[in-house]
């Protein structure tokens, strides 16, 4: 089981907590045996030599006896459950630490909820099972081991027959435990879709508003859901019928022993007390094998969810870092595609695409919707690799360059305005962490961003919403701006940074932006051509292929795409 055993390596670290438990749960296992012992010396002091010192020492005995039982159950399942949940409190960690390094493609293969049922159900079910399943299986192999003691000391014969039915109980456990675990698997992928559907439906909750989809969405999370119950109820049916099915396989034993046993006593080969001792020690003996039978359902639940969560641990990203790689200093901000090509699945959607950005140049990047311009700026940051040509920055390959030098060196606003649920500083200072509170009032009030967060009820300190739903999105864009103005990077990319701001906000703004691209590299996206005229490269892309460019002067005169666009926008 190298799941499992992989698993049992996440407790390592908490051993002696596990020790701790486990001795505690051997006393447990071990205390039962000792009970089916003394029943034979008691009933015989009691009942036959009617010994007075021991019957009014029992009543204390029992209580001693239960005190200690108590205590050990405490310990047990204090210690293993700490053990268990901080082991899977690693796992949960390494899951998002591992998770969070994939690259951008396996982010668009696999949808967020699932991603995020995963890291919280899966790792919820290793964690039910993992203490569980370790702690019983100390305390009931231990009782299971003493109480065949205390049987085989009492009389071997019966033992054996006793310990016969054992093997018939092994072929149904296997079946049930092969069931519960495919149940179980399948469960949680469906536990996914559920978790995807209430994902996009809160993160959407405006459109199924707007578009009166209350209904559709809550139809379509009650047959996801009632489709998980399906496997939950299957889960539990294998879960159930371990019991009974162990129960009435015992039975026979219990059925043979009463039968053997039974005429041993009445021909006098065997005292009443030491048949009751035996059969106290049976009835006691199958309750850990039923258990035992009931963990190994329970550990191929817990492989199951183990398997989830390590597939995504050991997920390889496609983009490797290069440790020994170069490091970029701030002149290197020459920017040159050469022959690249790129596909997302089958088609190429940059094809063939060769371009410079001279040192403090601004290359504007224009065309038709959909002609591949987040997708090329995507590559010169490399959130995806090229699948062909390649990207130079200064004279190095990005590929050659690492991951932290590469990422300092870069600062981008994207089409998509991303911010978190925190406070408007906060989200600032992301591009630059260790900034001051004044290196974030700076960069607001380039990014003209600064009176309207003054207007907010707390200022600076204003906390904005899951992706910043409480500003507007032109409010949203600034604060982007202001982030990545922040971070002052030697390059900067703008994929439609402006676009929601009004005209006046807009002019101020590039005025700021075009001071700041003085001395960097940028790269700038824009429908509205007004914002690239003095571009000093206007690249014209469609359908992954540079048509066109020139600046803007040379495109008009060249009266093809650009010049087309022009004319549309500028009409009036
Ligand atoms: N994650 C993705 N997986 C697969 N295909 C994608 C993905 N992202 C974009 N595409 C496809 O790549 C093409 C180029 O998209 P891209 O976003 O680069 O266009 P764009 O020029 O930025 O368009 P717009 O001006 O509308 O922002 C589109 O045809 C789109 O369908
Ligand atoms: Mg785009």
């Amino acid at each position: 089981m190298p799941v499992f055993k992989r698993l049992m390596l996440y407790m390592k670290p908490y051993w002696w907590r596990i020790v701790l438990a486990a001795l505690a749960s051997s006393a447990l296992g071990g205390l039962d045996a000792a009970f089916a012992y003394m029943i034979e010396p008691l009933l015989k002091k009691i009942f036959m030599t009617k010994d007075m010192f021991v019957f009014s020492f029992l009543p204390l005995a029992v209580i001693l006896l239960f005190v200690f039982r108590a205590v050990c159950r405490y310990i047990n399942d204090y210690f293993m459950g700490t053990a268990a949940q901080l082991a899977v409190q690693d796992v949960r960690n390494e899951i998002f630490r591992k998770n969070i390094l994939l690259d951008l493609k396996f982010f668009y293969r696999n949808q967020t909820g699932s991603l995020m049922s995963r890291i919280v159900n899966d790792v919820g079910t290793m964690q039910n099972g993992v203490g569980d399943i370790v702690s019983g299986v100390f305390r009931d192999s231990i009782g299971l081991v003493s109480l065949l003691g205390v049987i085989f000391y009492r009389d071997w014969q019966l033992a054996i027959i006793s310990i016969l039915v054992i093997p018939l109980t092994i072929y149904p456990a296997n079946i049930l435990g092969k069931k519960i675990k495919l149940v179980a698997r399948k469960g949680q992928e469906e536990a996914g879709v559920f978790a995807s559907i209430l994902q996009e439906t809160l993160s959407g909750i405006k459109m199924v508003k707007a578009f009166s989809l209350e209904s559709a969405m809550t139809e379509q999370f009650r047959l996801a859901n009632l489709k998980f119950y399906g496997f939950s109820q299957k889960m539990i049916k294998y879960g159930s019928l371990s019991s009974p099915i162990m129960e009435v396989i015992t039975s026979l034993g219990i059925a043979a022993v009463i039968l053997f046993g039974g005429s041993k006593v009445m021909s006098n080969e065997m005292s009443a007390p030491e048949f009751f001792s035996f059969i106290t020690a049976m009835a006691l003996l199958y309750s850990p094998l039923k258990k035992l039978i009931a963990s190994y359902g329970n550990a191929q639940r817990c492989i199951g969810a183990s398997e989830r969560v390590f597939e995504i641990i050991d997920a390889v990203p496609e983009i490797l870092d290069n440790p020994h790689g170069h490091t970029i200093s701030r002149d290197d901000n020459r920017v040159e595609l050469k022959n690249v090509r790129f596909k997302y699945q089958d088609d190429y959607i940059i094809n063939d695409v060769s371009l410079t950005a001279e040192k403090g140049e601004m290359i504007a990047l224009v065309g038709p919707s959909g002609g591949g311009k987040t997708t090329l700026v995507s590559l010169i940051a490399r959130f995806f690799d090229v699948n062909e040509g390649q990207i130079l920055i200064g004279s190095h390959d990005i590929r050659d360059i690492t991951k932290a030098s590469l990422m300092n060196h870069i600062a981008l606003v994207d089409q998509e305005t991303i911010l978190f649920h925190d406070s408007i500083a906060n989200n600032i200072r992301y591009g630059k962490p260790d900034a001051t509170d004044a290196e974030i009032v700076s960069a607001a009030k380039v990014a003209f961003a600064h009176d309207f967060i003054m207007e907010m009820p707390e200022g600076y300190e204003t906390s904005i919403g899951d992706r910043g739903v409480r500003l507007s999105g032109g409010q949203r864009q600034r604060l982007c701006i202001a982030r990545a103005l922040l971070k002052n990077a030697p390059i900067l990319i703008l994929d439609e940074a402006t676009s929601s701001l009004d005209t006046e906000s807009e002019q101020m703004v590039q005025k700021a932006l075009d001071n700041l691209m003085a001395n960097r590299t940028t790269f700038v996206i824009a429908h509205r051509l007004s914002t690239v005229l003095h571009a000093d490269k206007i690249i014209v892309l469609e359908n992954g292929a540079v048509v066109e460019s020139g600046t803007h002067k040379g495109l008009i005169q060249n009266n093809g795409l650009y010049s087309r666009l022009c004319t549309a926008q500028f009409a009036d």
